[in-house]
């Protein structure tokens, strides 16, 4: 199988990631692969099996068991965990308060980065998480971390789940994205961070077609896609 051809999209929650990684990739001609889906899809897992989530052995085999798939094939990614659809679910506020837990266990890490590294192969991808520029793809063809002020970042998050019709406010919101960052860039386990030869793009002053001009420029600069 030939090795993919990976755009790399990194960087903390609210920073535009999902919404830029999946135009770009429609404008680019490219897969898309939502990693943060499938951590939160283990963490639903855990969750349902009833296992604390400080208990890292009984969480790493619920994870070990547990079959979590994506499925593109019309359009929107489809969260699959054990065959059904779990999109929605993995969404709620509860999976997202205990992500960062789950994720930040290495044997949770290894599994789900094979996975990752397995969709991908022998495919042009654009692939949206924390760690794809500095471990899962270390060789990607772009790597570009976003980054955003908190304010912006929980700004959007909260029209993110006012949106979807989820209950909350601007100092939850923003409360639970310094958390999550904070967990997610700390652990032991491929904190989140910049790639050395990632490039670095604030998004905070910028409109979603901004920040989407800038990647579809870089892309065209690096791998020659327009
Ligand atoms: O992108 P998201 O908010 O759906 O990601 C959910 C969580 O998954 C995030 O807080 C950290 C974890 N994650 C990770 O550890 N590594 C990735 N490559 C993607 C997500």
């Amino acid at each position: 199988m030939p090795a993919a051809t990976v755009i790399a999209i990194d960087g903390p929650a609210g920073t535009g990631k999902s919404s830029v990684s999946k135009l770009l990739a429609q404008r680019v001609g490219a897969e898309y692969l939502d990693t943060g889906a499938m951590y939160r899809a283990a963490t639903l897992a855990v969750l349902r099996a009833g296992v604390p989530v400080d208990d890292a052995d009984a969480m790493a085999a619920v994870v070990a068991d547990a079959v979590i798939a994506l499925d593109d094939s019309d359009g929107a990614t489809v969260v699959l965990l054990d065959g059904e659809d779990v999109s929605t679910a993995v969404r709620e506020a509860e999976v997202t308060a205990n992500v960062s837990a789950v994720s930040a266990h290495p044997d949770v890490r290894a599994k789900l980065v094979e996975l990752q590294r397995a969709v991908a192969r022998g495919r042009y991808v654009v692939v949206e998480g924390r760690d794809i520029g500095t471990v899962v793809f270390p060789d990607a063809a772009l790597k570009v971390f976003l980054t955003a002020s908190p304010q912006a970042r929980a700004q959007r998050r909260l029209r993110q789940d006012t949106a979807a019709g989820r209950d909350t406010d601007f100092d939850t919101v923003l409360a639970s994205v310094n958390r999550r960052d904070h967990l997610d860039s700390t652990r032991a386990a491929s904190p989140l961070r910049p790639a050395d030869d990632a490039v670095l793009f604030d998004t905070s002053e910028l409109t979603l077609p901004q920040v989407l001009d800038g990647l579809i420029t870089l892309a065209e600069k690096r791998i020659g896609v327009s």
